[in-house]
């Protein structure tokens, strides 16, 4: 009953000429496919080229952050309404690289989701544990945090637009997958706080995502799972062929 979602985040790859190509190649090689929410994600300084050569496309536009301010003497920002004017339907926020390398707290993100919700942008929140917290056995306790602080103050109206992304932090970059069983038990404890926050039925609405080393190899078996409801792809997504077949996987 949800559509699937597959998000494909560069992080800090591909000048504006790469990223323009490379969407002009994706765009031809996913012509034929319905039935999945398809985003790409570019740096900021490749969102016009790339939305540009977007048109005509379903594929939307998605950013890896923003601030939560419209404007301001904030050097080196991006404002929420610098990206819904450029057109911009989804942005990354919360992402564990912004957490553990640029300190951004539970509270900051918070601040940027209701922003985002405010400037008509649907932002795709992610949340996850390290490591350390998962041998620790705390996985649920730190994500149950992150989902409650991450959504102070956010309405249910604004929830309907939310996705979630659940990243466990070891397995971004690293090869190793959560097993399915595993990134679904944490997929379904999102779900019901969302329950518990926003109500059933908006709760069933709102597409979780699974991130971390997806592949088309893993694909299928995380998608087949009940809570799991696409990816957030970071590696496999700058390769056309990668990303097409992690797309088609999803249906
Ligand atoms: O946002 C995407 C995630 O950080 C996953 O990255 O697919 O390279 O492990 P990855």
């Amino acid at each position: 009953m949800r559509k699937p979602f597959i998000a494909g985040n560069w992080k800090m790859y591909k000048t504006p000429v790469e990223a323009a190509a490379f969407v002009r190649e994706l765009k031809d090689s996913l012509k034929d496919v319905s039935g999945v929410d398809v985003a790409v994600c570019p740096p900021f300084p490749a969102l016009w080229p790339v939305k540009e050569a977007l048109e005509g496309s379903d594929i939307a536009l998605g950013a890896q952050n923003m601030h939560f301010e419209k404007e301001g003497a904030f050097t080196g920002e991006v404002s929420p309404a610098m990206l819904q004017d450029l057109g911009v339907k989804y942005v990354i926020l919360g992402h564990s690289e912004r957490r553990a390398c640029f300190g951004e707290t539970d509270e900051l993100i918070n601040q940027k989701i209701k922003a985002a919700f405010t400037w008509g942008l649907n932002p795709i929140f992610c949340v996850g544990e390290t490591l350390e917290e998962r041998e620790r056995g705390i996985t649920k306790a730190v994500v149950e945090i992150q989902v409650l602080k991450g959504l102070a103050e956010v309405t249910a109206e604004q929830a309907e637009n939310l996705t979630i992304a659940y990243e466990p932090v070891w397995a971004i970059g690293t090869g190793k997958t959560a097993t399915p069983e595993d990134a679904q038990e944490v997929c379904r404890f999102i779900r019901e706080l969302l329950v518990n926050l926003f109500g059933k039925e908006i709760a069933e609405k709102v597409r979780i995502q699974y991130g971390g080393s997806v592949k088309p190899e893993n694909i299928k078996e995380l998608i087949v799972q009940p809570d799991i409801d696409g990816a957030l792809v970071g590696g496999a997504s700058l390769k056309v062929d990668s990303f097409t077949a992690i797309v088609k996987g999803s249906i």
